[in-house]
């Protein structure tokens, strides 16, 4: 291990505008030295869901208070920085746009490397943050606009082993708690009222698990949900009562957690099957989930035994690292800054940006992602 690294990371793709400064020092120890993050609670509620512009606006407001927050907390300056990483897609272009030219800001100001991170990369990598994950392992990273299997190999090797062929499982959390007229984001809500249901009434789809392989379906569970409701209230004469939402909670997020559950054996299995024979007293593969969705204690309970049967270790990173934060951010930034990487004040910010496509540095045009 060479001397430490400190970087700050930016994030702001979604409705999360986040700072936060972390070190990884001589030894490897990584500290989170500051975790900001600033929500956009409440803009976006009369609109059923996050409108871009207003995001936009509210974290280029935001972006600097959040940076100044995060070096307050972390008792440092930006002189003490080895670099500057920011997220640069994918996600939504006027938010990634505003962390990206703050970032240039403050790189071109202090004379800070500057790198551009994929925000799946952040997802993909927290584990190592957290939990010191040794390459090569598999993660599921299930978000609300994204849900993949992928086979990290190192800060930049990555190899997308399956994913959603539609929705992404966080929307259809949030698509549901709409349904239910919960709040946004829909993941939290759902799980507080399924707490309280029988996950056993409603007998909702486990989505392509007749099917071969790793790819996975959420659009037609949603729609499920839909009927369902619809007939409930059609018997009731259009009252929901509580514990038909909490039943229509717990049973929607049962059937979410089995189908992840079921396609996560099948991609430890793949995964397992690509790796070279171990040597015995090299401990068991890894198997991780990140992501908002990763946030859900059902979800991390199933995956968690499905870990420990197919001879896995798992890794489950505290839930304010699953769901969107700057952390992940910075720590990509220190593992591709020790990989070499350094971004160019003309680095682009990309609506687009499959992880298992070639780094900026490469400079390829993305090309159209199914689901990035
Ligand atoms: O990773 P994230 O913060 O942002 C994206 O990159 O999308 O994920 C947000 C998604 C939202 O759809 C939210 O409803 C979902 O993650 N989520 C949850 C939970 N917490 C957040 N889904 C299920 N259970 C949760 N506890
Ligand atoms: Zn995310």
């Amino acid at each position: 291990m060479t001397g430490a690294v400190t970087v700050l990371g930016i994030e702001s793709s979604c409705d999360d505008t986040a700072a936060a400064v972390v070190r990884r020092d001589r030894s490897g120890t990584v500290r989170i030295l500051a975790s900001v993050v600033l929500g956009q609670d409440g803009l976006h509620d009369a609109y059923g869901g996050i409108v871009p512009e207003i995001a936009a606006r509210a974290h280029a407001e935001k972006l600097d208070m959040a940076v100044e927050q995060a070096l307050a907390t972390a008792r440092l300056d930006l002189a003490d920085m080895d670099a500057i990483a920011v997220t640069a897609g994918p996600g939504l272009i006027g938010g990634v746009l505003s962390g990206v030219m703050c970032a240039k800001g403050l790189a071109a100001g202090s004379g800070k490397p500057l790198i551009g991170v994929n925000h799946l990369a952040g997802h993909a990598l927290t584990p190592r943050m957290t939990d010191s994950a040794r390459y090569p392992y598999l993660v599921l990273l299930a978000s609300g606009g994204h849900c993949q299997f992928i086979a990290v190999a190192g800060p930049d090797a990555f190899r997308r082993l399956g994913g959603t062929i539609d929705d992404a499982p966080g929307e259809a959390f949030d698509k549901v708690a709409r349904m239910l007229g919960l709040g946004f984001p829909g993941g939290p809500a759902i799980e507080d009222d399924a707490r309280a249901g029988d996950p056993e009434r409603f007998r909702f789809p486990r989505p392509l698990l007749d099917r071969d392989g790793m790819d996975m379906s959420f659009s037609g569970l949603k729609t499920a949900v839909l009927r369902a409701r619809d007939k409930v209230l059609a018997e009731t004469g259009d009252t929901l009562t509580q514990d038909d939402r909490h039943d229509l909670a717990a049973c929607f997020q049962q059937a979410v957690a089995e189908t992840l559950a079921e396609k996560s054996r099948r991609a430890c299995l793949n995964f397992r099957s690509s790796l070279p024979e171990r040597p015995s007293g090299m401990g068991r593969p890894l198997f991780a989930i990140a992501g908002g969705v990763a946030a859900n204690g059902v979800v991390r309970t199933m995956l968690a035994d499905v870990s420990t049967e197919c001879g896995f270790r798992f890794v489950a990173p505290p839930p304010q690292y699953c769901t969107d934060n700057a952390a992940m951010i910075a720590w990509a930034g220190i593992e591709l800054f020790a990989a070499g990487r350094r971004d160019e004040l003309n680095l682009v910010a990309r609506p687009r940006w499959p992880l298992d496509e070639d780094p900026p540095s490469g400079r390829k045009p993305g090309r159209p992602a199914a689901r990035a």
